[in-house]
């Protein structure tokens, strides 16, 4: 009788063990897959652009009237921290042709402008990083910057071009509903007649 209850207590102590050593292994297993998915995130530049962009630069955009007025005018006031100043200066410098329209403004509210888009590029935020990596002679399109182009590639056409409530890249506020605040993050995107976004 005693040496049969030594044999049940050895069985179910074994059983235990292995129970343990299983469920140890398989979170060590688990515990891989999150942890070299972080590691690659930091090599990865996309997702640090991302980054960067959604979660840490809660101070992307100023609010200033006399831009919004002006510049969100026929397409929504771009957060002046997404070009550089490179870029502002030869857009602010040729508005008689601007991407084919013309968006010419008086002389003291083009200063007034200006002076606001050299005061938000010249103030710290961390999205400096991503346009200090541009060529000298950077594009005059938010849309042609390397970073954009990374994150929307994968959206196909029938979403944007095809679809007649976006029509182009360049209508940011069609699919993320807060950009106008400089807020992009994924779960603000809301692609008109698609809904949101599932990467
Ligand atoms: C008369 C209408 C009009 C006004 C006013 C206007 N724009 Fe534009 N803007 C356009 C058009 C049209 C485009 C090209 C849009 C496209 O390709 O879909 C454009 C494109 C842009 C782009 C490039 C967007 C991209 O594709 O990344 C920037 C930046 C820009 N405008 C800045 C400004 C600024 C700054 C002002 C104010 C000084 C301004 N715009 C005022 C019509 C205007
Ligand atoms: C057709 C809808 C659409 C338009 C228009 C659009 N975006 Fe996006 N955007 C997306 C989607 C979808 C994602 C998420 C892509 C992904 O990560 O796979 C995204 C991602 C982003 C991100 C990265 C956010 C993050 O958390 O990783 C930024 C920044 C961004 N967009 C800025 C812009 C700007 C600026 C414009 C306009 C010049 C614009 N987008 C126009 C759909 C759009």
């Amino acid at each position: 009788m005693n040496t049969e209850m030594n044999k049940w207590q050895w069985f179910v102590g074994v059983l235990i063990m292995g129970l343990i050593l299983t469920v140890s292994l398989s979170s060590m297993a688990l515990a891989s897959g999150p942890l070299s998915g972080l590691f690659g995130e930091h090599e990865d530049d996309d997702d640090d652009d991302g980054r960067v962009l959604a979660l840490n630069d809660r101070s992307l955009v100023t609010p200033n009237t006399t831009y919004s007025e002006e510049c969100g005018a026929c397409h929504m006031a771009y957060p002046a921290k997404l070009l550089p100043m490179t870029s502002w200066t030869k857009i602010m410098n040729g508005l008689d042709n601007h991407f084919g329209e013309n968006a010419e403004l008086d002389d003291a509210t083009r200063q007034t402008i200006l002076s606001y888009l050299e005061q938000e590029s010249n103030r710290k935020g961390r999205i400096g990083r991503i346009l200090s990596k541009l060529p000298a002679d950077p594009p005059l399109r938010i849309t042609e910057l390397p970073f954009h182009k990374r994150k929307h590639h994968e959206i196909p056409r029938k979403m944007v071009q095809d679809n007649p409530k976006v029509g182009s890249l360049s209508n940011c506020n069609a699919c993320h509903d807060k950009a106008e605040q400089g807020i992009f993050d994924e779960d603000t995107v809301d692609i008109p007649g698609f809904g949101h976004w599932d990467d």
